[in-house]
């Protein structure tokens, strides 16, 4: 499903096919982590977030069934997934084991929204989600000077044109409000400090234009109200290349046309029929996860323990990397993964 980007992006290409090529060691490592760190006299329960086609919950069970069947008799894995079809996939896929057919459920619906959830439940389980955290919605805001107030970015058609233009109003908006709130309170996250492309000009104009995680902010807010006592595991892009698009923490948007990809320099150029994905600030989201759980963006609290790694520190500590070796000594496990990360947030008991 991600198989977006041009040739021009080959590198990029190539680390996404590997996310499916290595598999079932991507899940398995996971698995792997659960295992060390989960409570051994409590069923365990695993809600994975957008799961794709199912190929993540597939393996995780598997490596329970294989590794540790006494776990695996009581476990139940919830898929939380938005589409309806891919919904039915994972059903399918998952349950072409007979013996997942007891563990595995899907709930369909979006996991921002707390009924998805259904009542809250302060028992302790794992939420996982690979790649989900660039697909969510995003804000867009602007300042004229590092001293003038933010504005929010609604789009707007025009009258005259018809085109789909930007109109820059007050804020308004609570959620961004408190996204905006949380990036001030992180170091470095300026948006003329977190763009790579903070040219010499960017910084004669002092305007900022910032991307803001708002979707995510609003995922950890349910997530951390309906499954208070969860540890979460989630993995995405740390950095994307060659993005076109103005503005900190940019996306890159692309379509398909007659089968090619084309990547657009505008998100108003494609709305509707293109792919969005947007790289994550895991410092920022480790902050953004803290002030969802304790209702304060201090990272250093007696509440929630986190950690942000690379891949591949993750695969190296969880993962058989010996199986994923080429005969050369070459690592696509530890080694292709170089703008992806894990972060993972735990509460202290
Ligand atoms: C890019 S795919 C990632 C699939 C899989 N996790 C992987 O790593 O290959 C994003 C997934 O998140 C799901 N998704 C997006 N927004 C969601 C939401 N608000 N709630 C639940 N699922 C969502 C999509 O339908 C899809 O299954």
């Amino acid at each position: 499903m991600r198989f977006r980007c041009n040739v021009d992006r080959l590198k990029f290409l190539t680390v996404i096919l590997l996310l499916a090529l290595l598999q079932p060691w991507y899940g398995y490592a996971v698995a792997e982590y659960i295992l060390r760190t989960m409570d051994p006299s409590a069923p365990l329960k695993i809600y994975e977030v957008g799961g794709g086609t199912g190929t993540c919950a597939n393996n995780i069970l598997t490596y329970f069934k294989l590794r540790a069947p006494n776990v695996y008799k009581t476990m139940t894995y919830t898929s939380v997934e938005i589409s309806a079809a891919l919904a039915k996939k994972q059903k399918a896929r998952v349950e072409a084991v007979k013996s997942h057919r007891g563990h595995f459920m899907v709930n369909c619906g979006s996991a921002s929204d707390p009924r998805t959830w259904g009542t809250a439940n302060a028992d302790p389980c794992y939420v996982v989600m690979f790649e989900v955290l660039d697909n969510l919605p995003h804000d867009l805001v602007y300042r004229e000077t590092p001293k003038s107030p933010w504005l929010e970015t609604w789009v707007v058609r025009n009258q005259t044109s018809d085109s789909l233009i930007e109109e820059r109003r007050s804020l308004q908006d609570p959620l961004i409000k408190r996204c905006l709130d949380v990036i001030s309170q992180v170091p470095g996250t300026s948006s003329l400090v977190a763009s790579a492309k903070s040219t010499l000009s960017r910084l004669l104009h002092f305007s900022e234009l910032s991307w803001i995680p708002t979707g995510c902010l609003q995922l950890l807010e349910t997530l951390h109200r309906m499954r208070p006592n969860m540890a979460l595991i989630t993995s995405d892009f740390s950095s994307l290349p060659d993005v076109t698009i103005s503005g900190a923490r940019a996306p890159i948007v692309a379509s398909k046309e007659n089968g090619e990809t084309k990547d657009h320099s505008s998100y108003l150029e494609a709305m509707g029929n293109a792919d969005i994905f947007f790289p994550t600030d895991f410092q920022l989201l480790e902050r953004l996860d803290h002030y969802a759980a304790t209702g304060s963006a201090e990272i250093e609290t007696s509440e929630r323990i986190s950690t942000v790694v690379t891949s591949a520190e993750f695969m190296e500590q969880c993962a058989q990397v010996d199986k994923t070796k080429t005969l050369d000594g070459f690592n696509p496990l530890l080694e292709d993964y170089s703008n992806t990360k894990f972060y993972i947030s735990l509460p202290s008991l």
